[in-house]
């Protein structure tokens, strides 16, 4: 089924049905049918603009969370922001990450024993674009602290995973990075920040903190006895 689509016999949903030259159409135009579609459905695949500027676009529509990836490399904090984490399972305990082929730092963390990865924190925007840059010290200025394993994790988070790498699978322009949860903890009082539209952004406080409270439910009327 096309994503976000219908199932429907017959015609699939933004895929315009081909229209033979005899058959009626728009008056005056024998053939030509108005379009069926509006501008929010779907199109068919081989009419649509896949490249890797519209994609980057087009995934930026999804809000994500940051986290960087870190580990110590000859005693120096080597790492990289990344927001394609995703939780991926619990029995084994794993998540994953994307990294770009191109990258020249994975290669670093790529044979490491054990890899940080922290999410980041509202107030620690500095840091999610520091550890984006191409400036030799990613971390200065960041306070950081070690694992006994040699994972590099950032203070002041939302959360923390020490992690190992369990399977690197080739997907494309990137690799995915499974790996396998060792240890974890998470500061539910730090709001997160939050990746969005090409931009760092922050949460707006949920609604019961923001004034708008759910209207108060009707007292049960007391039925007559
Ligand atoms: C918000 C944000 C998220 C990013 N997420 C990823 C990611 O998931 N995977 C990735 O390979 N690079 C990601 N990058 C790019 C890397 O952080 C880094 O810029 C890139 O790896 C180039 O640096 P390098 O050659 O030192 O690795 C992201 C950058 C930003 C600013």
């Amino acid at each position: 089924m096309v994503p976000g689509g219908h199932a429907r016999t017959g015609e699939q949903p933004g895929i315009r049905p081909e229209v033979r030259a005899d058959e009626p159409g728009v008056p005056g135009q024998p053939g030509i049918r108005p379009e069926p579609r509006t501008r929010a459905q779907p199109r068919a695949a081989e009419h649509e603009d896949v490249s890797a500027a519209r994609l980057r676009r087009v995934f930026g529509a999804f809000p994500t969370g940051v986290t960087v990836i870190a580990a110590l490399v000859d005693g120096t904090p080597v790492g990289l922001t990344a927001n394609s984490f995703t939780a991926v399972s619990l029995d084994p305990p794993l998540l994953s990450v994307c990294v770009a082929h191109t990258s020249t730092t994975w290669p670093l963390l790529a044979d490491r024993a054990r890899l940080g990865v922290t999410v980041l924190g509202a107030e620690q925007e500095s840091a999610g674009s520091q550890l984006a840059s191409r400036r030799d010290d990613r971390f200065a200025g960041l306070d950081w602290y070690e694992t006994a394993g040699g994972a590099v994790l950032l203070d002041g988070a939302g959360a923390w995973f020490e992690t190992s790498i369990e399977q690197q699978i080739r997907a494309g322009d990137h690799d995915i990075v499974l790996l396998r949860i060792r240890a974890l903890d998470a500061d539910h009082a730090v709001p997160p920040l939050v990746f969005h539209g090409s931009r760092f952004r922050r949460l707006e406080p949920p609604a019961a903190d923001n004034g708008h409270r759910p209207a108060p439910r009707p007292t049960p009327t007391q039925e007559p006895s």
